[in-house]
């Protein structure tokens, strides 16, 4: 019996040793491959941040160092405390931390502004902008300073976030922007759309034309040749090729300029993903009390990462939208006002010209400006939209041959 037993103990202490033997192979196997490994500079990532004095979570460190990163956000913060209500709901809203850090640049040096972004600890990354140095605007237009000092800005924030902090693909958004519920949602399904084709060259969670009545289907996706900007998102390779030339200010219209744009395209939802809030801003305090609290905020949440949105690659797109456009009847603006109705799920409505353009914009409601050629929301000269709930184009001729781009 004894016996037994003592050999029962000696088999069982052989094989925990045995085991210990074994587990200690493979630890030394394997711990110079994780050091030597790429996985050892991305937990570093946001440790070679100069920024010391942002006390870096560690959450937020171990999230970027994980593979799961969709898009890193980067909220473009100044002087407005009520960046409360636009991280707030990106906070809400979004759907893991690890897929989409949070990253805030404070320019402006307001320090109201400061302690609210820093009242929110570890849940974002908090930067600021160390060039609050006053710019003197050429031929001394100091009512236009503001967009120097924006367009300094984003430099500098886009700079932190692909240079420094090595991110692949970016969200910007402005410190007076609401997001929708699914807004994150959208940005992850549309993100291979980046990632595929070279054609798009952003993603916008905007509709210039998105008013209540203009629009129908949360569904409903496009490619637009316009520059929405306002809630867009783009790769570090769109980066590297501006950032040696960005402009010193008005980024936008910049951007959407032939040399800038060379044809790509953007996607952009029918009905918006963001709504601005603000009044008070550098460009949009003429433009929000008439224009942009119209704008209507998607609020039924839509699982986009579910479906195939492989019909916006160029390939698939262009032929189809070209064809379900020119094959809706051709209609004049007094159709509308006629009581008849024709057998069609939409209408088009042709412009010869940016004054007929204009012209007909400003009756069927829509934006009526084109920048840099391109109509607003513009997709081959095609504006879609709804009018007293019927699907219209707005399109050029057939034979249309491209966008007259002027001086
Ligand atoms: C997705 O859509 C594309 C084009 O619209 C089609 O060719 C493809 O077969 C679809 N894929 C799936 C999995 O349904
Ligand atoms: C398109 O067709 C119209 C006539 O239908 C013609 O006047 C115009 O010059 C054509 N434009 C182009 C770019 O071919």
């Amino acid at each position: 019996m004894n016996m037994r037993i003592v050999t029962f103990n000696r088999k069982i202490i052989f094989a925990g040793l045995l085991a210990c033997l074994v587990i200690a192979i493979i630890w030394t196997m394997y711990r110079p491959v994780k050091h030597g490994n790429i996985d050892h500079s991305r937990y570093t990532i946001y440790e070679r941040f100069e920024n010391r004095k942002t006390n870096l979570p560690k959450r937020f460190s171990a999230a970027t160092n994980a593979q799961g990163i969709v898009a890193t956000v980067l909220v473009i913060a100044c002087n407005r405390p009520e960046v409360e209500r636009c991280l707030d709901r990106l906070l809400r809203f979004r759907p893991s931390e690890k897929k989409f850090p949070i990253v805030v640049s404070q320019d402006c040096g307001h320090e109201e502004t400061a302690k609210v972004i820093a009242s929110y600890g570890d849940k974002v990354m908090y930067v600021r902008h160390p060039d609050v140095s006053d710019i003197n605007v050429p031929g001394g237009a100091d009512n236009l300073k503001g967009y120097y000092k924006l367009s300094r800005h984003y430099r500098w924030a886009l700079s932190r976030v692909f240079d420094v902090l090595h991110q692949d693909t970016v969200i910007i958004v402005e410190d007076d922007l609401e997001i929708a519920p699914d807004f994150f949602e959208y940005f992850e399904a549309t993100k291979t759309l980046l990632d595929k084709d070279p054609t798009v060259w952003c993603v916008s969670a905007w509709n210039d034309n998105g008013k209540t009545g203009r629009v129908r289907g949360n569904d409903l996706l496009y490619r637009t040749d316009f520059f929405p900007g306002l809630g867009w998102m783009l790769k570090k390779s769109l980066w590297e090729e501006l950032a040696p030339k960005w402009p010193a200010a008005f980024w936008d219209d910049w951007m959407r300029h032939p040399e800038q744009r060379r044809d790509r395209a953007c996607i952009r939802p029918e009905i918006p993903r963001v709504v601005t809030f603000g009044r008070i801003g550098v460009s949009r305090g003429q433009f929000f009390d008439e224009h942009l609290k119209y704008i209507k905020l998607n609020d039924e949440f839509y699982p986009f990462t579910e479906k195939n949105l492989t019909y916006l690659m160029k390939d698939v797109y262009d032929a189809a939208f070209i064809n379900t456009v020119y094959k809706s009847p051709l209609v004049s603006f007094e159709y509308f006002h006629s009581g008849q109705v024709m057998p069609a799920p939409s209408v088009r409505v042709q412009y010869e010209s940016e004054e007929t353009f204009r012209s007909l914009a400003n009756q069927l409601e829509i934006m009526n400006d084109f920048k840099a050629g391109v109509p607003r929301m513009a997709y081959r000269g095609v504006v879609s939209f709804m009018y007293k709930n019927l699907r219209v184009y707005l399109t050029p001729p057939r034979n249309w041959s491209g966008y007259e781009y002027p001086e």
